[in-house]
């Protein structure tokens, strides 16, 4: 099976990782063990599995029904599924509570999850979750733990446009989707709020400057990436850490 390896990787990284592994592991340790209980659920799941299967079949990918809030996908599947790790940037014109935090971008890798998304469907949601509590790697082409998702892209804005950019070397060309906002809904109250709320799950219908076939980014499964309500003691400009997975349509 093909996923196998990577629910190998899943199963060594989590009896190997050093106890400093995630930065805040106790605060974490109701989701880390849920998480760890789903993967050693599908670990023996998949040994007993002897079919041969194809085993990344996007035909199987669905959005999260919460996301049922926002405009419906015009394709039926998704062309791919990234976990995005970054931050939120703001900034905060003076430190008193009479100015509120303005969002300047998110800049965030983009980490392969399509095969997960096909076949793994609960730990995809709760990775987001998981990758919140994780440094990303110093190596920038290194794959992320604890799922080892290999570098798909980056999530940047160029002006005030979000891009997702899957240019990624000479050798892997996916293209650029140049999106604007299409609709919005706030998380649900399950979300890792982090210290200030999870960001909204979002809709983003591509414009001009796109290349490739997409059509549409949705940003689900949130975690993080809130400001404060107001810029009290807030620094001029900060970044908030976050997570989330996105889902690239097109034709
Ligand atoms: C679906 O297609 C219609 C017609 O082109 C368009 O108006 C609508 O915005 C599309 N919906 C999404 C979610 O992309
Ligand atoms: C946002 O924060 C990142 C660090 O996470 C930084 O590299 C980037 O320059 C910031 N972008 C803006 C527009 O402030
Ligand atoms: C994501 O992974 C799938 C399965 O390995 C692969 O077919 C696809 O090309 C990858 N997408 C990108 C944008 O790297």
């Amino acid at each position: 099976m093909r996923l196998a390896p990577i629910l190998l990787s899943l199963a060594t990284v989590s009896l190997a990782a050093p106890a400093n592994y995630f930065d805040d592991a106790y605060d974490f340790s109701d989701e880390l063990s849920d998480f760890y209980a789903k993967v050693s659920q599908y670990i023996s799941r998949v040994r007993k599995d002897t079919t041969p299967s194809a085993t990344c079949d996007t035909s199987k990918i669905k959005l999260p029904s919460f996301a049922l809030g926002l405009p419906a996908p015009n394709q039926t599947v998704p062309m791919y599924v990234a976990l995005g790790r970054g931050t939120q940037n703001y900034t905060c014109a003076d430190s008193t509570s009479a100015s509120t935090p303005t969002a300047i971008g998110a800049v965030a890798n983009l980490y392969n999850a399509t095969c997960l998304a096909a076949n793994y469907p609960d730990i995809l949601e709760s990775l987001p979750n998981i990758a919140l509590k994780i440094s990303l790697p110093t190596n920038e082409y290194a794959t992320l733990p604890p799922a080892n998702l290999d570098l798909m892209g980056h999530h940047f804005f160029t002006g005030a446009t979000p891009e997702f950019n899957l240019d990624l070397t000479a050798t892997q060309q996916f293209g650029i989707a140049m999106t604007k906002k299409g609709g919005q809904i706030n998380a649900p109250d399950t979300a890792v709020q982090g210290k200030y709320g999870a960001v909204p799950w979002l809709y983003l219908s591509t414009i001009d400057g796109t290349v490739g076939k997409y059509k549409g980014v949705y940003r689900v499964d949130t975690a993080s990436g809130s400001p404060p309500d107001d810029c009290t003691d807030m620094p001029s400009s900060f970044e908030i850490e976050y997570s989330a997975n996105y889902y690239f349509f097109g034709s």
